[in-house]
């Protein structure tokens, strides 16, 4: 375990860059696949340089199948020396739960997202298994980007250990340094929340933030706030020149 947390540290040192690019793209009819693949492989080359890992989604995984056109993604990906993040958000039962690590882990994923909301026995655990096996890592959601997230990610609990109340976040963020995850997520639409969560975390565990641009949050909010790394997604990979935008939000984070 940790060695996908010391890898990230170690990129993103020497590439002097916070940026996990989200590799999403919009529905696009069923056969055109091949051109969701070039496009994929298109925004790679532009920005590899400024970035220092690639999260991919089921906007890929469906229409190009895990190890058919994702696969060979990774490999492209892996060739840029850049670790490779699925956002799964594995949810289900243990015995599921592992299955789905399994596959993920062999088609070279380096790090997958998983939802700590289905605990830890015969939940979680089987991933944690799995990861520490094949040496790879597990990011767990805290609190995410969407308005929503305040329904679930953001209610109050009884915490029976300590008899306390707590945000259902401050909890998660607590089983996240228990449980030896290598990341978190917390929405950059939510930068209180991500100083509070860091606060619980400290350095031990990084903090990945999504939801800047579209969703409204702001990167250096976020950065000030104690995120390691933003997950960046439409605003570079939808952008006429990806190149040219990735690299001027990396300014921008560095004038600010
Ligand atoms: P955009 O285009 O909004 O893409 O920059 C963001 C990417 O991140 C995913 N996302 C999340 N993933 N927890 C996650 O694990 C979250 O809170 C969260 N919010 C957004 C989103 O699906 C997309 O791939």
């Amino acid at each position: 375990m940790f060695m996908f947390k010391a890898k990230m540290e170690e990129i993103a040192k020497k590439k002097d860059t916070k940026i996990v690019l989200a590799l999403d793209f919009p529905f696009i009819s069923l056969n055109s696949q091949k051109s969701l693949f070039h496009k994929a492989k298109n925004v790679i080359d532009e920005v590899y340089p400024h970035i220092c890992a690639v999260k991919i989604n089921h906007h890929l995984v469906l229409p190009l199948g895990t190890f058919q056109g994702v696969k060979k993604l990774i490999e492209i990906i892996h060739e840029k020396n850049l670790p490779v993040i699925m956002d799964c958000k594995a949810n289900d039962i243990g015995a599921t739960n592992k299955v789905i690590a399994e596959y993920y882990y062999s088609a070279g994923f380096d790090a997958i997202i998983a939802n700590p909301f289905v605990g830890w026995d015969e939940g979680l655990k089987p991933i944690f298994d799995m990861a520490k096996k094949m040496h790879r890592g597990v990011i767990l959601l805290v609190y995410m980007s969407h308005k929503g997230a305040q329904e679930g990610y953001g209610q109050f609990i009884y915490d029976k250990g300590k008899e306390e109340k707590i945000a259902q976040y401050v909890s998660f963020a607590r089983k996240a340094l228990k449980w030896g995850a290598d990341g978190v997520v917390v929405g950059a639409t939510v930068p209180e929340k991500i100083k509070e969560i860091h606060n619980i975390l400290g350095d031990k565990i990084p903090i990945y933030s999504p939801g800047i641009g579209i969703q409204g949050g702001r990167g250096i909010s976020a950065l000030n706030a104690g995120a390691s790394y933003l997950i960046v997604g439409r605003s570079i990979t939808l952008a006429e020149n990806p190149n040219e935008t990735v690299k001027k939000l990396i300014e921008k984070l560095k004038m600010s």
